[in-house]
């Protein structure tokens, strides 16, 4: 969190991750590291960030994105204005954008959010005078669990660069996959999907990107495996397969996972459902599922994102 690394961030806001460039990503991933380390030695006292207040402006549910990032908040000494939708006055009729002038009306120093307008993170960034990190929005963006991701794969692989991922399931409607795609794009991956075609993105947005159908194709050479649950808040109800039928076609099993390399580790951003996308004999591998090792670095991309970001 040196002056020097602030100075080097080429971006005020945190949106997306084709707005970062290469050397920001790596920037941010260094300094999760170096706060995961400190937090494994319980050195990080270093409260960079007291006397500041971050906002959480959390409009769609989450249990791991927000948590971690008032976690991060903590410890990095700053204190948290935590805006629920429930009970605020959106309930009310009041307009996003009443919302927003008067919340920012309030100096935060930071705003975190997440929202299912794509433009929303967008929008505040330009109405507020301090950073924006977005949460999560739409299908479209996610650049906090992206770079949870490639923490996650570069210590388990050494790197990004080179690597095939397959991301599979819902792609369509996933900004997990959007950010991800992005990030592997940014970083010299390949991105393997493997989705039925209802769950097919419309399109493909990086030459990185090959389509599959099959496991058995789309695993192939696979370093990691990432799968993703169908989100049926963001679909058209008619659409949503019988949770048995989409497990015996597009679960990830055991017998499934052989079709990658011997060593593919397997991500999953999280909720995960069970019996659905991912049966319980991969989650909970301890040799293969390296779901909980991306737990584990949520606070440190949270601090990092946080402390390079404010001024
Ligand atoms: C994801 C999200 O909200 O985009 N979860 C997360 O933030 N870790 C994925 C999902 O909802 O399926």
């Amino acid at each position: 969190m040196s002056e020097d690394h602030k100075l080097r961030l080429s971006v005020s806001h945190l949106l997306d991750i084709p707005s970062l460039s290469r050397e920001d990503i790596e920037l941010l991933l260094h300094r999760a590291l170096q706060h995961k380390r400190h937090l494994a030695e319980k050195t990080d006292v270093t409260q960079t960030l007291a006397g500041k207040v971050i906002l959480t402006l959390f409009a769609e549910n989450s249990t791991r994105t927000k948590s971690a990032a008032i976690m991060a908040a903590h410890r990095l000494g700053a204190k948290i204005l935590d805006w629920d939708e429930k009970t605020s006055s959106s309930q009310k009729g009041e307009t996003f954008s009443d919302t927003i002038r008067y919340l920012s009306a309030f100096g935060p120093d930071a705003i975190v959010i997440r929202h299912k307008d794509y433009n929303a993170p967008y929008y505040v960034a330009k109405q507020v005078k301090c950073p924006v990190i977005n949460a999560g929005d739409s299908w479209r963006a996610h650049p906090t669990q992206a770079l949870v991701d490639a923490l996650t794969l570069m210590e388990l692989k050494g790197r990004i660069e080179g690597l095939t991922m397959a991301i599979c399931g819902d792609v369509a409607h996933s900004r997990v996959a959007q950010c991800n795609m992005a990030l592997f794009h940014k970083l010299g991956g390949t991105v393997h999907l493997v989705t039925p075609d209802y769950l097919r993105p419309e399109k493909i947005p990086y030459p990185n990107v090959k389509l599959f159908n099959s496991f058995e194709e789309g695993l192939k050479g696979c370093d990691a495996v990432m799968m993703l649950r169908i989100q049926k808040e963001r679909m058209d109800q008619s659409l949503i397969p019988d949770d048995a039928a989409y497990f015996n076609e597009y679960g990830l099993t055991h017998d499934r996972l052989a079709f990658a390399k011997p060593d593919a580790v397997v991500l999953h951003p999280g909720p995960m459902n069970r019996g659905v996308e991912i049966a319980d004999e991969v989650a909970d591998d301890p040799h293969r599922s390296a779901i909980f090792h991306q737990a584990d670095n949520r606070v440190p991309v949270n601090m990092a994102a946080l402390d390079l970001f404010l001024p």
